[in-house]
């Protein structure tokens, strides 16, 4: 059997990662700045993480959500404790398109309404509705299309205040920071807009936050920066730092009820050790804290080349927009500095690394750019 050609592959084999850093077959060492579509939260193999998955693997790896399950209730105290929302409510699942694919319908479920706002540039999964409200139709298949989704263009208050005219807005579904749409921060006043109009027409907002959240921007959730709370976050990425997790966290005016969501693997006891243990560490090693400092620090240093177009972004995740003639930039940082960054369409560069990166790892990101575009 051969493997369903879907992606486009460097020729690379990882076989090791400590930290920040990745080795392939042949030994050779390479800065990870990208950590698997920012996925690596708390650094490769980190030792308190892998110990404690360990200790679970030796315990219980899975059992589904018909028993008691203490590591939820735990990892959702710790998860209100680290992100400051403390009264919301946990639903855990494997992956974000899933996790969004809950979110908008647990909306739906709670106002009976059908419509859902999107906006230019969002990516939110590949799965029915996730991808319904993604804005690229090309991986948009027949069967996914709907009328119930409304695209507005990023940051139009106007567009997005007649959207609401009819009042059958279920959702609004927005990323805090765009990371596929080449990392566009979400304006404070426009997540603020959204906040009051849903407000206004009893709907739900819905705060994207697989890529952007997780402390990543050095907020937990990169929505946080505009002083307003969404009804649903949603997460997956660097919640299990590379073990298959993602969630939604639901505020206390959603109710539950039996039935209403539910999966086979979402919650298990591995995937809870993974989730507890990269929130242990996140608030042990002060990685909120570092984002902030290690990502301010790039930001300032990134401004200061001629050549860039823009340097966008918050924490560490952020994106370098380049000009045409510097295309070759990230395939030169991968194979000739041995850098692995992320990209996005047309020419920028994404830097979505682990959380606690450190300056000096910062600063050898820095000396290879400069060799590039001097
Ligand atoms: C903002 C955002 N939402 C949702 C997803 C989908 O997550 P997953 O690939 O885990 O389904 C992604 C993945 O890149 C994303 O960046």
């Amino acid at each position: 059997m051969k493997l369903f050609d879907v992606y486009p592959i460097n020729p690379i084999n990882i076989i090791q990662g400590i930290g920040s850093l990745v080795y392939d077959s042949a030994g050779t060492e390479y800065l990870d700045l990208y950590g698997g579509h920012a996925v690596i939260s708390i650094g490769h193999t980190n030792p308190h993480y892998v110990k404690r998955l360990e200790d679970q693997l030796h315990q219980i790896g899975f059992y589904s959500n018909s028993i008691e399950i203490p590591l939820q209730k735990q990892l959702a105290e710790k998860l209100g404790h680290v992100s400051g929302k403390e009264d919301y409510q946990l639903f855990l699942c494997n992956s974000g398109a899933e996790a969004n694919e809950n979110a908008l319908k647990l909306a739906s479920f709670y106002n009976g309404k059908k419509k859902v706002i999107a906006f230019s540039g969002a990516f939110h999964g590949r799965t029915s509705l996730a991808v319904a409200v993604t804005d690229n139709p090309k991986i948009v298949a027949p069967v996914n299309e709907t009328d119930n989704v409304i695209f507005v263009s990023w940051n139009d208050e106007l567009a997005l205040e007649q959207a609401f005219a009819a009042n059958e807005i279920s959702s609004v579904i927005i990323e805090g920071i765009q990371g596929v749409g080449g990392i566009q921060v979400a304006p404070e006043g426009f997540l603020q807009k959204i906040r009051s109009l849903c407000d206004a027409n009893n709907a739900v907002f819905i705060a994207d936050s697989v890529q952007c959240g997780y402390g990543r921007t050095g907020k937990f959730f990169s929505h946080d920066f505009a002083g307003v709370n969404a009804d649903i976050y949603t997460m997956a990425k660097g919640m299990g730092n590379g073990f298959p997790v993602g969630g939604i966290i639901i505020s206390p005016k959603i109710l539950p009820a039996y039935g209403m969501l539910g999966t086979t693997f979402g919650g298990n006891h591995l995937a809870c050790a993974a989730g507890l243990a990269v929130l242990e560490v996140m608030d042990r090693d002060n990685l909120m804290k570092n984002a902030a400092e290690v990502g301010g620090y790039l930001i300032t240093e990134l401004k200061k080349f001629e050549k860039v177009k823009e340097v966008r972004g918050r924490g560490l995740m952020i994106g370098i927009e380049l000009p045409a003639e510097l295309a070759h930039v990230r395939k030169e940082l991968l194979f000739t500095h041995h850098i692995f960054t992320g990209e996005a369409k047309p020419n920028v560069v994404r830097l979505l690394p682990a959380l606690n990166l450190t300056k000096a790892h910062a600063d050898r990101f820095l000396e290879a750019f400069a060799t590039l575009v001097k």
